[in-house]
């Protein structure tokens, strides 16, 4: 069958504003591809878990501080640290779905005072380079119908605002495959919009080789 082994698998990534429905979407399509008879897997970033993500994370909930610089570089290096298990993922034919990558990583920084984009790209140069980046498109104020934000770093509507900005320049970008989806749908109809982009890219992506971000 062209769904099972021989090919590998597809790099998808999710990106969007806060309450755009990344994580539920992004659950919702690795079921949703299994289910055809694909492989696939979830992934998110920031990865909590490891040393480096226990750093970024206490950040986040405002457990400790860290210089502005420093922390980019820790979010970058925390994508890093997974690139030989994303590699041997899409190798063994599997379809990884990710909850945010370098796009945040470049969105979130730059927002803040001083901070280029060239500058907050340089680390994430070489990445594995999504075959498709779905960003979930959601005005602020259809965001805001969603209830209150979270108590983290970055959660309020001025920085998110800035944030939203930052994606618009990163979506210019034509050498990577942004796909503009109306987060403001129903959850069925943003859903089946994804499956559908996905379902294709994996098709296209299984003869390519993984390109390198940015580079
Ligand atoms: P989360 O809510 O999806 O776990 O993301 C945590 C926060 O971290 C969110 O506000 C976006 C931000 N972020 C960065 O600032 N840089 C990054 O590289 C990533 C992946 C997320
Ligand atoms: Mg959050």
């Amino acid at each position: 069958d062209w769904r099972m082994a021989g090919h590998r698998g597809a790099l998808i990534v999710l990106e969007g504003a806060d309450r755009a429905g990344k994580s539920t979407q992004a659950r919702r399509l690795v079921e949703a591809l299994r289910n055809q008879g694909y492989q696939a897997e979830g992934m998110r970033f920031p990865e909590r878990t490891t040393e480096i993500g226990r750093l970024v994370g206490s950040y986040l909930e405002k457990k400790s501080n860290i210089e502005d610089h420093t922390v980019h570089l820790l979010f970058s290096a925390n994508r890093w640290e997974h690139v030989p298990l994303i590699k041997e993922k899409l190798k063994s034919g599997i379809t990884l779905v990710v909850d945010r990558y370098a796009f945040s990583g470049v969105a979130f920084t730059s927002s803040k005072e001083n901070f280029s984009l060239h500058w907050c790209k340089q680390p994430d140069v070489g990445l594995p380079k999504p075959d498709l980046v779905v960003f979930l498109n959601i005005t602020p104020e259809e965001a805001s119908k969603r209830g209150d934000y979270g108590t983290e770093r970055y959660e309020t509507s001025d920085f998110q605002k800035k944030v939203q900005k930052r994606y618009a320049e990163l979506m210019d970008d034509k050498s990577l495959n942004w796909k503009v989806v109306d987060a403001a749908q129903s959850m069925e109809d943003v859903h089946n919009a994804i499956k559908q982009l996905s379902e294709a890219i994996i098709t296209e992506a299984r003869h390519q080789p993984v390109g390198k971000l940015w580079a």
